[in-house]
């Protein structure tokens, strides 16, 4: 018998004179120019040509005099999940089948809690085996959504601003994006309204349909806006989804932090929820967005090949969290941990936006979620300012952001990096604030954000 070391040998040696010298050429990923033999070169869509806005952003921070920067960016939360979560993760550790896969479609304990937990909103007990599947957060879950429905070429509408993961998610299955922008009001950089004022024109948003339209995006609370989609609103959404059978992916991540009646729009009719699959986060719900635990909710001939398409994707997701997030959500509603939510959150929001108040800075007032986009138009840059030329060719809130980290050490979103660039400039004169940070963080970015003062014109 021939040893697998003699079947090799005549492989490696023959190898070089069978394979063409390695073409070199200078190719640049994620902003570094290097030379790289075309073999080792990525992918298109990890190739991103632009620095991103978390890189931007965080290198500014890291290069600003102003240490420690108050990190009012990134949607993380400031501080941990409530005991009862902590404490049934914890304890979820010890047990030894909570170390060890879960099934594909998640452990039955959350599918079970998360079944119940939505059932009142539903009007009938949903099915926690086939309308139910747990996912690696709501952005793994709604790859998962994107894997299963979209063919090459198919058509995926969303709404600018965007969740920035949504266009790789959408474009790693070949499809293609059709973007409808948000209006903001008229008078946001004068005055403060409440972020309702931020609207679809429905007329823009049938015109961008069209016979390869597969799927529609909708997220509500809505990120970075802090908008609450009417049930009107929504139903003008959903009775053209349903005329043109279009599936509605309902990025509800935010779900329980809303500050005005929130509907969700799987509930709309039975007919609207046929079509629509509707996207939930643990870790926003649990202040714990490094655990990683998402689902996605809807009819089971929607849910199964989601959950067929996250089977390819990770198998299943992490074991002892999902048991954590179960107790979570069966602990909930007895521990007053949802209002408690609403209630501090929104005390979150008052304190911080008071300093808009106090500067005479618009602000677009939240109806739901963690994030206050701020209008800062009245602000004005120095001439001559030295931004680094990555910045100075953005809009004029990348220079915004750059000059607060710069100048004061607090750290913002630049919300036009969810717009294409023909749409940016219609945020240009906004930042994004999280304001899910503790107190005495909130109360060190007023203090800072105060030295705006001799910047604003009235
Ligand atoms: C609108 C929206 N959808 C989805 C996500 C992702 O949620 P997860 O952390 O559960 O993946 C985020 C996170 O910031 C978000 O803002």
């Amino acid at each position: 018998m021939t040893s697998p070391a003699v079947v090799l040998q005549p492989l490696f040696r023959r190898a070089p004179t069978l394979l063409k010298p390695p073409v070199l050429r200078t190719v640049r990923y994620f902003g570094v120019s290097s030379v790289m033999s075309e073999k080792l070169k990525p992918a298109a869509r990890v190739a991103g040509r632009r620095q991103d806005v978390w890189s931007i952003i965080n290198e500014a921070a890291a290069a600003s005099p102003k240490q420690p920067i108050v990190n009012m960016g990134q949607g993380f939360f400031g501080y941990n999940p409530p005991e009862f979560i902590l404490n049934a993760a914890k304890q979820a550790l010890d047990r030894v089948e909570c170390n060890q896969y879960s099934p594909t479609k998640g452990r039955p304990r959350l599918r079970q809690a998360i079944a119940d937990a939505y059932s009142p909103f539903w009007g009938r007990k949903m099915d926690p085996e086939t309308e139910v599947t747990i996912t690696t957060g709501a952005n793994e879950g709604m790859l998962s959504a994107f894997m299963a429905f979209i063919e090459p070429g198919d058509e995926v509408i969303i709404f600018e601003p965007f969740f920035d993961q949504y266009i790789s998610n959408i474009e790693m299955p070949g499809g293609k994006i059709v973007y409808v922008p948000m209006h903001p009001p008229k008078e946001g950089g004068s005055k403060t309204l409440s972020a309702s004022e931020w609207t679809i024109d429905f007329d823009e948003l049938e015109r961008a349909i069209t016979p390869r339209t597969k799927m529609l995006v909708i997220n509500t609370p809505h990120n970075p806006v802090g908008k609450v989609y009417s049930k009107e609103e929504l139903q003008k959404i959903a009775d053209l989804c349903l005329k043109n059978q279009i599936i509605i992916l309902s990025d509800e991540v935010y779900d329980r932090l809303f500050y005005v009646p929130f509907t969700r729009i799987a509930t709309l009719s039975p007919e609207v929820e046929k079509i629509t699959i509707t996207v939930g986060s643990a870790g926003k719900n649990f202040y714990a967005t490094g655990w990683r635990v998402g689902w996605l909710m809807g009819p089971a001939e929607l849910i199964q090949y989601v959950a067929a398409a996250h089977t390819r994707i990770c198998y299943s997701s992490v074991s002892p969290l999902q048991e954590a997030c179960a107790i979570g959500f069966e602990q909930a509603e007895e521990q007053g941990f949802w209002d408690d939510c609403v209630r501090d959150m929104q005390a979150k929001m008052s304190r911080f936006n008071a300093i808009w108040d106090e500067l005479g800075i618009p602000y677009s007032e939240p109806e739901g979620g963690y994030f206050v986009m701020a209008n800062l138009s009245k602000v004005t840059l120095p001439r001559d300012y030295p931004f680094p030329p990555h910045v100075a060719e953005r809009p004029r809130d990348f220079k915004l952001a750059w000059f607060l980290i710069q100048e004061f050490g607090v750290a913002a979103i630049p919300p036009t990096e969810f717009y294409t660039e023909e749409n940016a400039h219609i945020a240009q004169d906004y930042l994004r604030f999280a304001v899910c940070k503790p107190d005495d963080v909130l109360e060190m970015a007023k203090e800072r954000l105060r030295g705006l003062k001799r910047y604003i014109q009235e």
